[in-house]
């Protein structure tokens, strides 16, 4: 006892469970660690082959340097600062090809329109194109002074005009818009006040692309539900027709969500008798 080279069996048990504990709590911050480290690294490393992936299921394009015209656009950028114009070469690298007839447009129906268009092969929205495809649902940001591709930490939709994502709906927008021609068909949304809204994409970017030249008329569906507040007659949709270059005629026609789901799952019926 004096030098201290005697414990009782139970003060032995106590320093070795101390001990035990501490190798446990160190453990788990381990693993947290390496854990947090695996997900990072995903999240930065996830993009890529999302990207090529998607891309693949489209035959005759070459996706890797479709990627490198895609990340010239904002890797290094402040994420803040990424214009339109970043995408040219993107959109060069592959362009929008037109779809006469079939080309749909649509505006806060989102759901219901890409529903449609994945059961039935008789319209071809933005989000079904290549490009469109490839990014759907996707983040991304560059930070100055860095080559890496960010997923997380990027600024939202709104956070500043410029950012990545938006510029590249936007640029993406305009060049879907540029080649629609022959009878083109727009998805509005018949359930806000304001079907035909001045800050959507549809309004701000895509009408203003119409062009007479190619394109024969603009059908508007405006999908109805229970909830329905407006129809055809609405102001905002007379806005519409206003903007529109003479010589593209313009319909519009209320037709009811359920009807437009009954024709999603009804693959016999002819693509033009849905509305
Ligand atoms: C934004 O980027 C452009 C060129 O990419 C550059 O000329 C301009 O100075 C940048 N603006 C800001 C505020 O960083
Ligand atoms: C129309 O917009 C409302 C409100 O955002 C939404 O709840 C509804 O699902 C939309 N309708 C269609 C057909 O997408
Ligand atoms: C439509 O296209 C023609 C020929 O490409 C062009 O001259 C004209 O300015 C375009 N109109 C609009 C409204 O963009
Ligand atoms: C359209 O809605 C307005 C009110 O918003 C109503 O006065 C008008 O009767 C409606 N027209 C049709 C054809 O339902
Ligand atoms: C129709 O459009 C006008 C102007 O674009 C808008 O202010 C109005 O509230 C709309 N909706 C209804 C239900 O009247």
């Amino acid at each position: 006892m004096e030098h201290g080279e005697y414990r009782p069996p139970e003060k032995r048990r106590k320093r070795r469970c101390a001990i035990f504990s501490v190798v446990a709590v160190l453990l788990i911050i381990f693993i947290l660690v390496i854990v947090l480290a695996l997900t990072y690294r995903q999240n930065t490393e996830k993009l890529k082959p999302t990207f090529i992936a998607r891309c693949e299921e489209f035959k005759g394009y070459d996706c890797e340097k479709i990627w490198s015209a895609f990340e010239q656009a904002y890797v290094g950028q402040d994420p803040c600062n990424v214009s339109m114009g970043a995408y040219d070469p993107l959109i060069a690298a592959a362009p929008f090809r037109p779809a006469c007839n079939r080309m749909m447009f649509w505006s806060k129906t989102k759901k219901v329109v890409h529903d449609f268009t994945e059961k039935r092969d008789c319209f071809l929205t933005l989000e079904d194109t290549l490009l469109g495809s490839v990014l759907d649902g996707l983040t991304w940001c560059g930070k100055e002074g860095s080559s890496k591709t960010f997923t997380t930490g990027c600024p939202g939709w709104t956070d500043c005009n410029n950012n990545p994502v938006r510029s590249f709906w936007n640029r993406a927008s305009a060049a879907f818009a540029d080649v629609a021609c022959g009878d083109v068909t727009a998805m509005l949304n018949g359930s806000i006040i304001t079907p035909f809204s001045p800050t959507s994409i549809f309004a701000s970017i895509e009408v203003k692309r119409f062009n007479s030249t190619r394109m024969r008329s603009l059908n508007v569906v405006l999908v109805t539900q229970e909830s329905t507040v407006t129809n055809c007659t609405n102001a905002s949709l007379k806005d519409l027709q206003k903007e529109l270059d003479e010589g593209i005629k313009y319909n519009c026609k209320e037709v009811a969500e359920s009807q437009i789901q009954e024709c999603s799952s009804n693959p016999e019926k002819p693509c033009g008798a849905c509305w």
